[in-house]
């Protein structure tokens, strides 16, 4: 079964089996089966954070559940459900266009609901775990578990789920949304394009303009989004590296480590808008936003490994500064002979 169309980043890619899931019911049995039989196995949502290698030895699992409901409502707070199988940018307009505020910041994301878990997905100040009520996943052994906020261990595009890949498969995810809108309008440039008296839905509408300007569509050109994190360094690295290249900023955390920008390392490095094989590579850093690895076509997962690797290496070479990648290897991957 080809994958191709199944990852952003069009990553030819082969599986044994794929699985569509369409209730509770049986994704617990298929479940129990493939553990049972000690099956490798791959969760497979919107694929907008997955680096796929030509064979995968895994049985696919797509959740294809679908729904929103209103599980309560409590003065101006509002708790609804998802199932994990929604189309998330879907669910930002639907809930805006239900009154039900909060996810604005996160229009446009690529991918399913419950993928967003996973990386903790976030952007323009606002990540889903400050939405959340709580995350209903399934284990191993096809039981259901509700997971509080606290006990997914997130972090930036971290969590539990990432951790322990292949443990859990998110089968819906509540959020604690507000009947009051609640704007979070910490960036320059979402408070400009958001107007003088700004609305969840143009603060919403803002943010997709802002996106749609410098990353690539996926339905255009293949990309998984931000391909590194944002790495965190020492303060006292900070201050070395801010002596040597005024320019640089850097965000101070809670931990007292700086986050910098990858994309302006990148950029500094000189990969902004270069391919990689000359002119004609097929795999590049997107001319509008450096951290975005794009494949114009034709690339394999051998071709975005080596891009991102020396990448990796004039980063480091240049600033001692280590970035890490975002996008998931699936487990062992690459070690399973084709
Ligand atoms: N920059 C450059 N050159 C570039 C790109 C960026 O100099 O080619 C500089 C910018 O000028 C800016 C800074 O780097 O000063 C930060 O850039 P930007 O505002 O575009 O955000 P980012 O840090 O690159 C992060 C998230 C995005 C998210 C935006 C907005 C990560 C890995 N990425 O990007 O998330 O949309 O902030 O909040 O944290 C994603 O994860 O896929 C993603 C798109």
């Amino acid at each position: 079964s080809p994958l191709d169309r199944l990852n952003t980043l069009r990553l030819p890619c082969t599986a044994r089996f794929v699985a569509e899931v369409y209730s509770i019911r049986a994704l617990s049995n298929i479940l129990q089966s493939v553990t049972a039989k000690r099956l490798p196995r791959l969760i497979l949502g919107g694929g907008s954070n997955l680096l796929l290698p030509n064979t995968l030895n895994a049985l696919v699992i797509r959740p294809m559940l679908k729904g929103i409901r209103l599980l309560r409502t409590d003065g101006d707070r509002v708790i609804i459900e998802v199932m994990a199988g929604e189309s998330w940018h879907q669910l930002v307009m639907e809930t805006i266009a239900r009154g039900w505020f909060g996810l604005e910041n996160l229009a446009l994301i690529p991918g399913t609901v419950g993928a967003a878990p996973v990386q903790n997905i976030g952007a323009y100040g606002v990540e889903i775990v400050d939405r959340l009520y709580s995350v209903q996943a399934m284990d191993r052994a096809g039981q259901l578990h509700d997971l509080r906020p606290e006990e997914c261990q997130f972090a930036y595009r971290d969590s539990l789920f990432k951790q322990q890949d292949g443990e859990w498969v998110i089968v819906s995810v509540r959020f604690a949304l507000s009947k009051k809108p609640q704007l979070v309008l910490g960036y320059g440039d979402v408070i400009q394009a958001a107007g003088e008296h700004p609305t969840p839905l143009s603060v919403a509408n803002a943010i997709i303009h802002i996106r749609s300007q410098k990353l690539p569509d996926p339905n255009k050109i293949a990309n998984a989004g931000s391909f590194f994190k944002n790495p965190c360094v020492s303060k006292s690295q900070f201050e070395r590296l801010k002596a040597e290249w005024p320019q640089i900023s850097g965000y101070p955390q809670s931990d007292g480590q700086v986050k910098l920008a990858a994309g302006w390392l990148i950029d500094q490095v000189g990969w902004k808008g270069r391919r990689l094989g000359g002119i004609a590579g097929c795999v590049g850093m997107y001319e509008k936003q450096a951290l975005v690895l794009v494949n114009y076509g034709g690339a394999t997962s051998h071709d975005v490994l080596a891009l991102s690797m020396a990448v990796q290496a004039d980063v480091w070479s240049r600033f001692s500064v280590k970035l890490e990648r975002e996008p998931v290897v699936p487990i062992g991957a690459y070690d399973e002979s084709a």
